[in-house]
């Protein structure tokens, strides 16, 4: 089957189309012809981790070398990207109960990777759960990632109707998905990105949208029940001003200091620092799949590459004009 295949570490150029083996499910697996996969954060930090610094590994640093074990010391240890899917069952394991040939499907899988590729096995207990009818596979595609975290987290930052929200990073995969949450779940959002992404901001959701790079939001005199920031770019010092009494700011990305400073307001102070790794489940993708049948959450794609030109996809997403999804599509999609 075609997949992308990467060998070493570096730029987009490493991507190389190949043939390789079709994988066979085992008896608990669903196999699954895979129609589109979008380029996610997660793919571009792989594909070149080995020449990720210590300041760019936006993780506490005892976790860099658990994640070098993860993705490799010097080769790639992942040899196919892609995290999350839209695609077809073509065949099922004997033990397989819950899904069918001819079933069309949307998953996540995580760092183990593997969907730039014309077909992937998974569990049938794994992310993953029917597409929405109401989504093409490269709409659904772009949805599990972004989706699945953004809500584990929000739920971890308290989050209520009524709430005021501010995302720091609201035009990426977690943040253009916590934008659509919060608004789901009640709160005024406002969404922290650069300027060419106002507008999209805006289209997602979020009542007020501000500039970082013309604007600090942490001076503008607003207070927030709960600060979200995904890259960790803030500091708990400059945002504490802005948290209401019992704010919360929720970190998904973050340094030693930010865990200090959680154990540290856990016993002391009203306002509470949340550093937070998302729980990955399928109960989230099953709650997201109602809330877009529902008309309630939204997909919004930039551009689509076919998997043939994925390092060209790679080089548009790195230079940080994609305002929404960028995914590559394979054959399958077209004859459909
Ligand atoms: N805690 C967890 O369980 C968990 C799980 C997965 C990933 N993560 C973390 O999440 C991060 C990736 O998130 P993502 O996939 O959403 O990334 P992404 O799609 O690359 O988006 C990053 C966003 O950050 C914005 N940004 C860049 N510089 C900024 C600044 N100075 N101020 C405010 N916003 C800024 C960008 O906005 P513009 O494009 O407008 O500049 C972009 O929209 C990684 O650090 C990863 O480690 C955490």
């Amino acid at each position: 089957m075609k997949a992308i295949v990467y060998t070493e570490f570096g730029s987009a150029d490493v991507l190389q189309l190949k043939e390789v083996g079709k994988p066979a499910p085992k008896d608990n697996e669903v196999l699954i012809r895979v129609h589109a996969t979008p380029v996610s954060y997660g793919d571009l930090l792989a594909r070149n981790f080995k020449n990720v610094s210590s300041s760019e590994f936006n993780m506490p640093l005892p976790l860099l070398p658990l994640s070098r074990m993860q993705f490799g010391f010097s080769k790639p240890k992942v040899n196919i990207l892609g995290s999350e899917f839209a695609g077809e069952i073509e065949a099922t394991g004997k033990d397989v109960r819950l899904y069918k040939a001819g079933d069309q499907v949307f998953g996540y899988l995580g760092p183990r990777m593997g969907a730039y590729a014309a077909y992937l096995c998974m569990p049938e207990d794994g992310l993953l759960s029917i597409k929405p009818a109401s989504m093409s596979y490269v709409e659904a595609a772009a949805v599990p990632y972004g989706a699945i975290i953004a809500a584990s987290l929000l739920r971890k930052g308290n989050i209520r109707k009524g709430h005021k929200v501010l995302i720091n990073g609201a035009s990426g995969g977690i943040g253009s998905a916590a934008v659509q949450l919060a608004r789901y779940y009640g709160a005024e959002v406002t969404g922290v990105c650069s300027t060419p992404k106002l507008e999209y901001v805006k289209s997602l959701g979020a009542e007020h949208v501000i500039d970082y790079t013309r604007e600090d939001f942490t001076q503008n005199g607003e207070s927030y029940d709960l600060i979200f920031d995904i890259l960790g770019r803030s500091s708990f010092s400059r945002c504490k001003n802005s948290l209401k009494q019992n704010g919360i700011y929720l970190l998904a990305s973050f340094k030693m200091k930010a865990l200090f400073q959680m154990l540290w307001t856990k016993i002391a102070g009203s306002k509470k620092v949340i550093c937070a790794l998302a729980n990955e489940n399928a109960d989230d993708l099953f709650f997201i799949h109602e809330l877009i049948e529902a008309g309630k959450y939204k997909s919004i794609i930039d551009k689509c590459f076919p998997l043939e030109q994925a390092a060209e996809a790679h080089r548009y997403v790195e230079s940080g004009q994609k305002k929404g999804n960028v995914v590559l599509t394979l054959d399958h999609y077209h004859e459909t």
